[in-house]
């Protein structure tokens, strides 16, 4: 079905804990993959349903391989595991040497992901530097989300990161997969999302900006450490699940924009 990329331009600004809260809360099945080439947190930070550890080596790497052996139909379901609280995941690299290993297998990874039969998958990109290896991924993205935080110096980051995507993509005749931007934002200063929106236009950028995750320690912690459903009636939560819905709009519009 819909495959997300999720990333940032710099920083550390809670890409993996927004992919993890969206898979929580999006309309219908999700798979949350990890994919950040700076080496995976998801399989260290979550247990299966039994409590146990997950495996290091069923995953990202496990799938690349598999493709690789050019296995036909190669089923990514398989390479999947049920985390605490029924989140499927496809946990990332140990790493990140690994990452480079995976060469040409990113296209058909990207290609697994966004086939994958009855799922959306939220693909955690890390960061987006020119020539990352995840490349692939968001060029096969239905639609991308970039995180950033308001500061002055983030949305400068933002805005040339948003420049070299943009640029990216229409050299590889792309211009349609569409990039939406979050603003981690206190509940108090939502008043920066238009703000954000204006630094985007004035540089006459192709992003939508779709609103604001609620910066909310407490339930990001929470969700560090474990997949708590109660953490569901928190703000961040409920802030991913609006970004959610605007995600599945924005990709809505790249149907029509091929079509
Ligand atoms: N919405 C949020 N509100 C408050 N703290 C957050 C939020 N998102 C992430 N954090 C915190 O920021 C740190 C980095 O989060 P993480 O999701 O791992 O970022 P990234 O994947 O961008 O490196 C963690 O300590 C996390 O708990
Ligand atoms: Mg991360």
């Amino acid at each position: 079905m819909g495959l997300y990329a999720v990333c940032a331009a710099k920083g550390s600004p809670g890409v993996s804990t927004a992919a993890v809260a969206l898979g929580m809360t999006w309309a219908g099945p999700a798979v949350v993959a990890d994919l950040d080439p700076a080496g995976g947190d998801l399989s260290l930070r979550y247990r299966d349903v039994e409590g146990r550890p997950l495996d290091p080596d069923r995953g990202l790497m496990s799938l690349a391989a598999a493709v690789r052996r050019g296995v036909e139909g190669t089923d990514a379901q398989e390479h999947l595991q049920i985390a605490e609280g029924g989140l499927p995941l496809l946990v990332g690299v140990t790493r990140p040497e690994q990452i480079t290993a995976l060469g040409t297998s990113w296209q058909h990874v990207a290609h697994a992901l966004a086939t994958l039969p009855g799922h959306d998958v939220l693909a955690d990109c890390g960061r987006i530097l020119p020539g990352s290896a995840t490349m692939p991924v968001l060029t096969r993205a239905d639609a991308i989300l970039m995180l950033t935080r308001p500061s002055l110096e983030e949305l400068y980051h933002l805005r040339e990161r948003l420049r070299g995507l943009s640029e990216s993509l229409r050299l590889r005749n792309l211009d349609a997969v569409p990039v939406g931007v979050a603003v981690l934002a206190g509940d108090r200063d939502r008043d920066s999302v238009p703000d954000v929106q204006q630094v985007i236009a004035a540089a006459g950028l192709p992003a939508t900006v779709l609103g604001a995750f609620t910066i909310e320690p407490k339930s990001a912690a929470a969700l560090r450490y474990g997949l708590d459903v109660s953490a569901h009636r928190s703000l961040l939560l409920r802030s991913a699940a609006a970004i959610g819905e605007a995600m599945r709009k924005l990709a809505a519009t790249r149907v029509t924009r091929l079509h």
